[in-house]
């Protein structure tokens, strides 16, 4: 389908080849028939807005085996924790909450056995079940102007509605921010994280391009689409998450929220480095072929050398990087995760088995190439033992680096 956010088609600046869905982990049987379209990815001037030219349909990518669970990294769990903990100076002891993307509760867990009155969508039916199993209100449906009905008294009257590497999932923004114009109250706040493009840009982790990521945002981006709505930036708060994210705090633009420093620090920012027009593409564009060229050749390289080579962690990500990049099982033998849904299953495209993670040691690879390298420091601290008996990681943003 056709990205259509700012009313018109935008030129393609560059595409990242033939690509299958991100999380379309597969059986071998399923080869044949896999589902394949052009990761094509262009910048619209108008809104500032980093965005997929085509992206597959979202039965697609969140259905009933969606196998991604927030709470697989400890680290996520924390996150949720705190994010939570400083939602809680927008609340008051009756307030209302909408998650967007609700996943398997991690979020709205921390509001369990409160006054507050929350509910979460989340589309994917196992996720949702999950939260269900937790005692979460997760409605297992999409966030949408539909949807948002089955909610009462919400209308005007919530004071809280969050997400987390959601809304850029959203083709249908339009609908989405009028759902939240619709339920948000007079002093009410809608905060979201989202993959930055700033430091999509900055680390070049092209990676964060895939197809449930319809666009990547920036401060610039977000402000010029809130001006839409009765909406309007009064925070931003830079997340080390998935490799560099924003967090959007925006309210109604006649709320009495104070809009704090760091939103025109930040937009300034990014203005100097011409993410407000199509200038960075070129530059990006040049830096996503070095870094192409780069990770294969030195793949290339410790191959020839017969070092045992193997993925750490089948994320989304490593889709974009396999494909990309055009690496397979001759170069990477197999790849380790923790998500029950992705072991004895293929990488998309790129046809790598997953092999449960707890073969992880006993496999003894010489190179594991760290495709959740946003986890970085929890994945080193658990994994010492691999360095110690004499594995190396190998890292491939913002430079490739073997330690
Ligand atoms: P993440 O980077 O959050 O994924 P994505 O790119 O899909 O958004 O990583 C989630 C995947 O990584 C999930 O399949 C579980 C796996 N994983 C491990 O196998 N081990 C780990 O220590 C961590 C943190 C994740």
């Amino acid at each position: 389908m056709k990205c259509k956010f700012a009313g018109h088609n935008i030129e393609p600046f560059m595409s990242f080849g033939k690509m299958p869905i991100a999380n379309g982990f597969l059986k071998k049987k399923e080869f044949n028939k896999e589902f394949f379209y052009d990761l094509r990815v262009g910048f619209s001037e108008k809104f500032s807005l980093f965005q997929l030219d085509e992206y597959p349909s979202v039965k697609k990518m969140f259905h009933k085996n969606y196998p991604f669970y927030t709470s697989s990294s400890k680290f996520m769990i924390r996150h949720f924790k705190e994010y939570a903990q400083w939602s809680k100076k927008f609340l008051k002891s009756n307030s209302k909450i909408i998650e967007l993307g609700s996943n398997d509760g991690t979020f709205l867990r921390n509001f369990k056995n409160t006054s507050i009155d929350s509910f979460g969508f989340e589309p994917s039916k196992n996720v949702s079940d999950f939260a269900k199993k937790r005692g979460i209100n997760s409605i297992n449906k999409f966030f949408n102007t539909t949807n948002i009905k089955l909610l009462k008294n919400f209308e005007h009257n919530t004071d809280l509605i969050c997400g987390a590497n959601v809304v850029c999932h959203v083709p249908n923004l339009k609908d989405l921010f009028t759902s939240v114009e619709k339920l948000l109250s007079k002093e009410g706040v809608f905060v979201f994280e989202e993959p930055y493009l700033g430091a999509v840009y900055e680390k070049n982790s092209y990676d964060q391009i895939y197809d449930e990521h319809i666009y990547l945002f920036s401060a610039i981006a977000i402000s010029k689409i809130a001006n839409e709505y009765d909406l309007r930036i009064i925070d931003l708060i830079p997340q080390s998450t998935h490799g560099g994210s924003m967090r959007y705090v925006l309210s109604r633009k006649l709320s009495n929220r104070q809009k704090t420093k760091n939103v025109n620090k930040i937009i300034s920012y990014e203005k100097k480095i011409n993410l407000d027009n199509a200038q960075f593409c070129k530059e990006f564009k040049k830096n996503c072929e070095k870094s192409k060229k780069n990770l294969k050749a030195k793949l290339i390289e410790l191959k020839n050398k017969n070092k045992k080579i193997c993925g750490y962690a089948a994320t989304s990500k490593s889709t974009t990087i396999l494909n990309y990049c055009n690496i397979g099982p001759d170069l990477i033998d197999y790849v380790t995760d923790t998500t029950a849904e992705k072991i004895g299953k293929f990488t998309p495209g790129s046809h790598i088995p997953i092999v449960d993670h707890k073969l992880f040691k006993e496999k003894n690879p010489d190179i594991a190439v760290l495709f959740a390298w946003n986890h970085i420091e929890e994945i080193l601290k658990k994994e010492k033992k691999f360095k110690n008996d004499g594995g190396k990681w190998l890292t491939f943003f913002p430079k490739i680096k073997v330690q």
